[in-house]
């Protein structure tokens, strides 16, 4: 009895491990959520950003946005980003600018 029951408790801890590191993940995806959570919020046709997809630039733009490191309206806001998220958010757009094999509009 004890015995089966450790053996179904298994699985969950082993998902319950991998949701823990989960949040520490880079990939395209987080890349995607970062992106309309922190960016969405201002660039939308109507916001005060204006419409931004990632397929508005490519791949270079993107790369020398990222360098300037100076977002105009907003100077601070990859500060306010953990490192992950930015590396994220720099697949994501990567993953889908102008010149990507993959371009999204992303909503
Ligand atoms: C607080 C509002 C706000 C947020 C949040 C915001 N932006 Fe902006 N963004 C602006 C404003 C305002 C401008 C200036 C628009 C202009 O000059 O026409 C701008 C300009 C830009 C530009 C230059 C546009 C161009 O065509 O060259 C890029 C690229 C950009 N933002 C990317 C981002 C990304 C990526 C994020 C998310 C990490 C983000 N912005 C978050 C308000 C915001």
């Amino acid at each position: 009895m004890a015995r089966s029951l450790r053996i179904a408790f298994l699985p969950l801890l082993l998902l319950s491990l991998a949701l823990g590191t989960a949040g520490a993940a880079v990939n395209v995806k987080v890349g995607k959520e970062v992106f309309q959570n922190n960016c969405r919020t201002c660039h939308t046709a109507s916001g005060e950003g204006g419409n931004l997809s990632p397929a508005e630039k490519t791949r270079a733009q993107w790369r020398r946005f990222f360098k300037k490191s100076e977002h105009p309206g907003q100077p601070g806001i990859f500060k306010q980003l953990s490192e992950e998220d930015t590396k994220s958010l720099r697949l994501f757009l990567d993953h889908n600018a102008a010149d990507a094999d993959h371009a999204e509009t992303c909503g």
